[in-house]
């Protein structure tokens, strides 16, 4: 077939960062102060204040963030969290690192997010009421005690249908939010602890800061909570379990003392001044990110709109907006004579770097061993999976590149077409 690749390598999700970055990280360097410290306090302060929080808890990653949220609800051995096959292992590891069980429930095929009403199905199928008004799952005996759902790539999770759901059923809710830096479900940005209804249970919001992310320090990750005493319990169990987290960073200053009690078994999961410099520096620049994933995904979307009989596109549910983290594009198969993965091989000959979000996660070899999701029980997932292709969206790809590649991408579809 004569389609002439791009000229240059369009990798799938670089970070973009510039002398600001590099400034920033001077400074941190110069002040003598590397791990979490002065600067990360300032990130914590103004992430909060970017979304309507007042505070945050910056850590090591997004998954410790995770971790973080399930070990200061109490989630614990005996109890379970109902969350998505169609996410990254984090979510899952997370529940497991707790002892807790993980129940996956399918997606609506619409968004790749976990479907509220399936999991609505669950909690009165398969569970019976237990004494606090949590669901016992009739099969193991375990109390689901949480919902776990992922705003994947961005597009928000149906937060009204879960926290009915969380309120009904006594259920905290955590939200994986990886992806959903900037995202909108109505007025409120993901993250906004006031998007919790008054009387429900409480709730966290994760997110990460790896380097594909909308805002990227390298590794890192952020919680807020709907109550502060939640969140005070995840950074003193950030933090070794050392009772004054807050105070730690100062123990060396003049003024500093050495005296510290560890008050619980906890982690070390410490955000450093040098991710922070990364991260204050890429915060003041988070609206032109976020602005310019909407411009390459409009690109997107309009180059492959004529085709939708042969492929499905990506679809902001009402009344939210995507961050647009990811654009998941999926292959109508029956309508092509090629299938993903063969697709996927064509794109990277055309210099076009793509990537699969995600492989299930009963697919895995380690949560095939433990869990007991065979392949063939959760299909909506399954098939989502074996038609989705994530294609670049990154701000540091420049605009023409991603038209001509979106153009290029339109004319395989074609030539692929039954
Ligand atoms: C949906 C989802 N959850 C959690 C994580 C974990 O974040 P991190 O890589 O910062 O640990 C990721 C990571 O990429 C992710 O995609």
């Amino acid at each position: 077939m004569g389609l002439a690749p791009l000229p240059e390598f369009l990798p799938f999700a670089p970070p973009l960062t510039g002398p600001e970055e590099v400034a920033e990280i001077a400074d941190t360097l110069k002040s003598g102060w590397l791990t979490k410290g002065p600067k990360s306090e300032r990130f914590e302060k103004d992430l909060a204040a970017y979304l309507g929080a007042p505070d945050s808890l910056a850590v090591s990653s997004g998954t410790a963030a995770l971790h973080l949220a399930l070990a200061a609800l109490g989630v614990t051995e005996g109890q379970g969290v109902i969350t998505t096959p169609l996410t990254f292992a984090s979510t899952v590891h997370a529940i497991v690192y707790q002892r807790a069980t993980p129940f996956l429930v399918d997606i609506d095929p619409l968004t790749g997010n976990l479907d509220p009403q399936l999991t609505g199905d669950f909690l009165k199928n398969k569970c019976r009421k237990g004494p606090n008004g949590r669901p016992i799952h009739k099969l193991t005996g375990v109390t689901v005690s949480a919902l776990l759902p992922v705003h994947y790539g961005g597009l928000p999770a149906d937060l009204k249908a879960f926290w009915e759901i969380a309120e009904t059923y006594n259920l905290n809710l955590v939200e994986d939010a990886a992806h959903a830096l900037g995202s909108y479900y109505g007025s409120y940005l993901i993250g906004d602890p006031s998007l919790r209804p008054p009387k429900a249970p409480f709730g966290l919001t994760a997110f990460s800061f790896y380097a594909t992310k909308n805002l990227a320090t390298g590794e890192g990750g952020l919680l807020t909570a709907t109550e502060p005493e939640i969140l005070a319990k995840a950074r003193v169990l950030s933090a070794y379990g050392i009772s004054d987290a807050r105070k730690i960073w100062g123990r060396y200053a003049p003024q500093g003392t050495w005296v510290y009690d560890v008050a619980d078994l906890g982690f070390k999961y410490n955000f450093t001044d040098i991710q922070a410099a990364l991260g204050l520096a890429q915060l003041k620049k988070l609206p032109e990110f976020l602005a310019a994933r909407k411009e390459r995904a409009n690109v997107w979307l309009e180059a492959l709109r004529p085709l939708e009989d042969l492929v499905i596109l990506p679809q902001e549910p009402k009344g939210t907006r995507s961050s647009w983290h990811l654009f998941p594009l999926r292959l109508n198969l029956d309508r092509l004579k090629i299938d993903r993965d063969a697709f996927i091989t064509r794109l990277k000959e055309l210099n076009i770097g793509v990537s699969v979000m995600f492989i299930p996660i009963h697919f895995h070899s380690y949560y095939q061993r433990s869990l007991l999701y065979p392949v063939g029980s959760l299909p909506q997932a399954e098939k989502f999976f074996s038609e989705e292709i994530s294609l670049p969206l990154s701000p540091a790809a420049p605009l023409a590149l991603i038209q001509e590649a979106a153009y290029l991408t339109r004319s395989l579809i074609e030539s692929c077409a039954r």
